[in-house]
């Protein structure tokens, strides 16, 4: 039998292609993990009003996984029902389930624009039920983005907790990393406030991207790249190797933004 869908329905806003940003850092980050799984498993969480996301997710994963399953999960129902003609031979389906993964076991899930409607006390519910569900060596994204998928921020766990947060944007639009501020996970979001570490992490980079203005004639992603070199000199340990620092991500370890318990 399977388990009852854990969490709560939710609005099912989504658009075409605004998770570009995440999958493709997905791809890159992830890939060693889904082509050493045994089960190419993979759960797009909570897949909105239409799954569009989610087909774009595999045919993007399809690429490094050419035999990648996704089961796209949701709470609401109805939504299931909507979405079940669009499955794809054994490739893409589309299931009623929530925190608790429907019994399933992924390697690799996608919970975009999800908990981010949720109070910020049910997260750690949240992650630890989806941790427990996930297959050995597996990973979770925690993400949410603006209606375009021009600003987006997510949060990566393995099976022990919070690992990275990493900070995506579409640098021809980008006046300013500040703005990133307003599309934080919900676990960080309410803790932008001076005292904490988000906050410290978005004023350096902030000020970064400022020092870097006189490189905006050499375009958005030459600036990005020094203003991540900055950052990286400075004493962040930027996960982005240097050839990847044009892209428009910043990844950081967890550590460096945990909310502290004792500020506001
Ligand atoms: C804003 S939509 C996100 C759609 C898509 N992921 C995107 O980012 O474009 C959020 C969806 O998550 C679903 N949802 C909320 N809580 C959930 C849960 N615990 N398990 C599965 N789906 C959930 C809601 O029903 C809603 O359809």
């Amino acid at each position: 039998m399977r388990p009852r869908p854990r969490g709560t329905v939710t609005r099912g806003t989504t658009n075409p292609n605004r998770l570009r940003r995440l999958d493709r850092w997905l791809a890159a980050t992830a890939a060693s993990r889904l082509r050493a799984a045994t089960d190419p498993l993979v759960v797009d969480l909570g897949y909105g009003a239409t799954p569009v996301t989610t087909l774009e997710w595999y045919r993007r994963l399809r690429r490094v996984r050419p035999d990648v399953r996704i089961v796209g999960l949701e709470i609401d129902p109805a939504r299931v029902a909507a979405a079940s003609e669009l499955a794809v031979d054994g490739r893409v389906e589309f299931a009623l389930g929530g925190f608790e993964l429907a019994g399933l076991r992924p390697v690799l899930v996608r919970a975009a624009n999800v908990l981010r409607q949720y109070p910020e006390t049910e997260v750690p519910q949240a992650w630890q039920l989806l941790r427990q569900a996930l297959a050995p060596g597996g990973l979770i994204v925690d993400a949410t983005c603006d209606e375009l998928g021009r600003v987006a921020t997510w949060i990566s766990l393995d099976a022990s907790g919070p690992t990275t947060l990493t900070l995506a944007a579409s640098l021809p639009y980008l006046e300013s990393p500040a703005i990133l501020a307003e599309r934080l996970p919900k676990a960080l979001i309410h803790h932008n406030v001076p005292g904490q570490r988000i906050h410290t992490l978005v004023a350096a980079l902030d000020a970064a991207w400022r020092d870097a203005a006189p490189a905006r004639v050499f375009g958005p992603r030459d600036r990005w790249r020094r203003t991540l070199d900055t950052l990286a000199a400075t004493g962040w340990p930027v996960a982005e190797p240097p050839a990847r620092r044009r892209d428009g991500t910043l990844t950081l370890p967890w550590h460096l933004v945990t909310p502290e318990p004792s500020a506001p």
